[in-house]
């Protein structure tokens, strides 16, 4: 990308075409010390306040610099690599790293441990790439005492609360609100479609585990979504279509929303995976759709189900697992409450807690 002048008019040039550069997108971004404060990169002038007829008296382009005067008296430069960063559509921190597909074929990932000093290190750094890679990640070593987890999720960014508390125990109870706390086996799902927006990342930390059932189940939705894109395309486009209502109700609460199954970015992309198929209810449709719909989300059931897809592991005390909730599903198996206890405690944040922190950490090692 290059910035070149013609007159009073600044261009950008990508190579393969040349655009002008609005006068006001420039004077948004004057970055004098009377315009912008420095350490919140906040502007000290609101914008929308400025008039629309903002023009460039003069201009200037050196290597590093475009300075600029323009016709309201205000003089700024303006950096020549801030103003290209600003052309690239990605985020290039989060977007840039690519999903590994997975299966149950995979193997060898890393786990991290749990360290003096660990949320501001190189560690939580890659920690954090790998769960972008991978859409989950172990951390072994975590405390037990005290509801740990809470800090642990404050520690990266800010326990998302739900009606379900600012934590849960996730223990077999008489009289459960949910099959989570039973001995029973779930099979895979995604946590919480009902809520507006789901929770995005779940963490998991075992405290306490004598039973020989009660294996951890994961499968990467992104992974089973793109084969059923490649093998069963009518089946995919149906499910990425379909909104479909979750509900959730409770003694003082009633969470309900409205969303496909499949859900894609505007570039139709992979965004997010619900599946929690005790809560989902699809509205009348013309019998030939639903005829389909059925069709497509038995077979999205038996992917997720299937053995091809899964991973299984057993979460060891002091283990905490943190996990993509709208990318992957989980589960477990079943266990005998008579071998002894099961305890996980569990909580959740949102994707502003890791991107932040990665974000920081990037900028903190200059990587
Ligand atoms: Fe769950």
């Amino acid at each position: 990308m290059k910035i070149e002048l013609i007159e009073n008019k600044v261009y950008f040039n990508n190579g393969s075409e040349k655009k002008e550069i609005h006068p006001f997108w420039l004077r948004e971004r004057v970055n004098g010390e009377e315009y912008l404060d420095k350490g919140t990169q906040q502007r000290l002038f609101d914008p929308t306040f400025l008039s629309n007829d903002v023009s460039i008296n003069k201009v200037n382009l050196d290597e590093k610099y475009l300075e600029v005067n323009f016709n309201d008296g205000v003089n700024s430069k303006l950096e020549i690599d801030k103003i290209a960063s600003e052309f690239s559509k990605e985020d290039i921190v989060i977007r840039s790293i690519e999903k590994n597909k997975w299966d149950s074929t995979l193997k060898n990932i890393k786990n991290f441990e749990y360290q003096e000093n660990f949320y501001e290190s190189k560690e939580m750094h890659d920690l954090l790439v790998s769960f972008y890679k991978y859409g989950f990640v172990i951390v072994k070593n975590i405390p037990t005492s005290k509801n740990y987890i809470v800090e642990f999720a404050n520690s990266i960014g800010s326990v998302r609360r739900t009606n379900f508390g600012e934590y849960f125990d996730v223990k077999s109870k008489p009289d459960p609100n949910d099959l989570a706390y039973t001995s029973l086996a779930l099979a895979p799902h995604t946590d919480n479609p009902y809520r507006n927006p789901v929770p995005c990342i779940q963490l998991l930390h075992c405290i306490e585990s004598n039973v020989s059932g009660g294996l951890s189940t994961l499968v990467d939705g992104y992974t089973v979504t793109e084969d059923l894109k490649n093998d069963y395309p009518e089946f995919y486009k149906i499910l990425t279509e379909v909104k479909v209502r979750f509900r959730f109700i409770d003694k003082e609460v009633i969470l309900e929303t409205i969303s496909p199954l499949i859900e894609l970015n505007e570039d139709k992309s992979f965004k997010q995976v619900r599946f929690s198929p005790r809560l989902d209810y699809v509205p009348i449709l013309e019998k030939e759709k639903l005829d389909l719909y059925y069709k497509a989300r038995k077979k999205i059931s038996e992917m997720y189900n299937s053995d091809k897809y899964r991973i299984e592991f057993k979460l060891e005390p002091k283990d905490l697992i943190m996990m993509d909730n709208h990318r992957l599903l989980h589960g477990r198996t079943s266990y005998e409450t008579k071998e002894g206890e099961r305890f996980l405690q569990g909580c959740y944040i949102d994707f502003d807690s890791t991107e932040g922190k990665l974000r920081h950490l990037k900028r903190k090692f200059n990587l």
